[in-house]
């Protein structure tokens, strides 16, 4: 969901996705995609469950690579590395090397711990486009506690400054981005993390609610904790963002809305606030999600809550993409949206920009119109196609403004080790 804008401002793509969007539900172009190389982790991160899973059935780097080409070939523009923690693998280089080579944008999302100065160097090398760090706390008590393991912060500090120096050394354009995931236990330091981010020469901060199943909210922030938020941790944030020059968009200032009804969805862990009650999601027409073992999802947060749609061991990119599994996937969505999307904000911006791009307006005269069997009489469109679609929605991680899109872009695995309990179609 790359640069959707940039896209879509061609009357031939707007036109090609709004077909595809009926019946047969084929797609014409994967914009990008994102590869979970390894499972595992060297943190032990107290939201994440990367860390306790065994998964050592790893794609080898030709069939990555094989894959990579084949993405090319499908139109993909974007490819983010991550994991479990990415950097555990001696080949990553190679693979973002081997998407830059394409022409594609390669991102690498990181806890950094693992980057010395030789790494720095090659990652640099490689052609990266941008980095993801995470970073949870301004001070190493606070990160330290989230990510389980002590030293990490002085690690990952140390990380982001080394690629920061060699960077402007180099004279390179690598975008270096924070993801900060937000708990109850760390909300209140926004300002400060922000604060040390530009210290540290990143060019922006991605907040990122925290994600944990509906039924346990040991991380989640209540409804008490994001009006706190909203009033005493917000604003002074966005003054720091302002003054060295970070993204001011909305969804990145409230990441988890402003009215009565989105703190009450967003205390329930429901951060796409209801939006896709009424609004589809175009991931599974323009992203491919694959894991290590080459399985392929639609994105990180449906990891596990269908069947694989393919296996790029076994499958080309394109087999798997026009298969049939992706276009039932695809019939599903255009009558419901599935219940695991109302827990997800990872392209809310992108959504809404697309859905303004397929407006009958812009589709011109004589085009097929959207006509989905879902159609919501009250459906809306954002007012400013660059916005989220309203205030305070803010993208996924992976691409949380047109601006800062890319890198964070992923959430935890629900379930270690199994697909778990379907919530929609389950494939065969
Ligand atoms: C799964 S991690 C993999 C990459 C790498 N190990 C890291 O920590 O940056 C990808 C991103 O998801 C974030 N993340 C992990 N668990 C999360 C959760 N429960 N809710 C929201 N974001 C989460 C991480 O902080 C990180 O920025
Ligand atoms: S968030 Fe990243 S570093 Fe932490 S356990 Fe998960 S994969 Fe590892
Ligand atoms: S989980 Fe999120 S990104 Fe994935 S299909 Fe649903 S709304 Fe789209």
């Amino acid at each position: 969901m790359h640069a959707v804008n940039e896209y879509l401002s061609d009357p031939d793509a707007r036109r090609a996705l709004q077909d595809s969007l009926n019946a047969p539900y084929t797609a014409p172009v994967i914009r990008c995609a994102k590869f979970k190389i390894t499972a595992r982790c060297n943190l032990r991160c107290t939201f994440c469950q990367y860390w306790q899973m065994r998964e050592p059935d790893e794609m080898s780097t030709s069939e990555i690579q094989r894959s990579l080409d084949q993405l090319r070939d499908m139109g993909c523009v974007k490819v983010h590395f991550s994991g479990g923690e990415a950097t555990l693998r001696k080949d990553v280089f190679a693979l973002l090397a081997h998407a830059a080579s394409l022409g594609m944008k390669a991102n690498l999302t990181t806890n950094g711990t693992l980057l010395d100065h030789d790494r720095a160097h090659q990652l640099l090398d490689a052609g990266t486009h941008s980095v993801s760090l995470s970073l949870d706390g301004p001070d190493a008590r606070t990160h330290d506690s989230l990510r389980g393991v002590p030293g990490a912060f002085e690690r990952t500090t140390k990380a982001i400054r080394l690629l920061a120096r060699i960077r402007d050394r180099r004279g390179s354009r690598l975008k270096l981005r924070l993801n900060t995931v937000l708990t109850r236990h760390n909300y209140t330091r926004l300002a400060d993390v922000t604060d040390l981010a530009a210290e540290l020469g990143m060019t922006d901060v991605i907040p990122m609610p925290v994600d944990e199943r509906l039924e346990t909210a040991e991380h989640r922030l209540s409804r008490h904790d994001i009006e706190r938020f909203n009033t005493h941790v917000a604003p002074i944030a966005a003054e720091v963002r302002r003054a060295v020059g970070f993204s001011t968009a909305p969804h990145l200032i409230w990441p988890f809305g402003r009215s009565d009804r989105d703190l009450l969805l967003a205390a329930e862990g429901r951060y796409a606030r209801g939006y896709f009650k009424e609004h589809l999601c175009h991931v599974p027409w323009l992203h491919m999600f694959i894991t290590w073992n080459g399985d392929v999802y639609l994105c990180c947060m449906a990891r596990g809550k269908t069947e694989p749609f393919g296996n790029l061991r076994r499958q080309s990119v394109a087999e798997v993409f026009q298969g049939e599994g992706y276009r039932q996937i695809r019939g599903q969505f255009r009558r419901k949206m599935p219940s695991v999307c109302h827990r997800c904000d990872m392209f809310l911006a992108e959504n809404a920009v697309i859905e303004q791009a397929l407006s009958p307006a812009n589709i011109g005269p004589g085009a097929p119109r959207r006509t989905p069997d879902n159609a919501s009489p009250g459906e809306s469109q954002p007012e400013d196609r660059t916005a989220a679609p309203r205030t305070g929605l803010r993208s996924g991680p992976e691409s949380r403004s047109a601006a800062t899109a890319s890198a964070a872009a992923e959430m935890p695995p629900r379930s270690p080790g199994g697909t778990g309990t379907s919530e929609f179609v389950v494939l065969p």
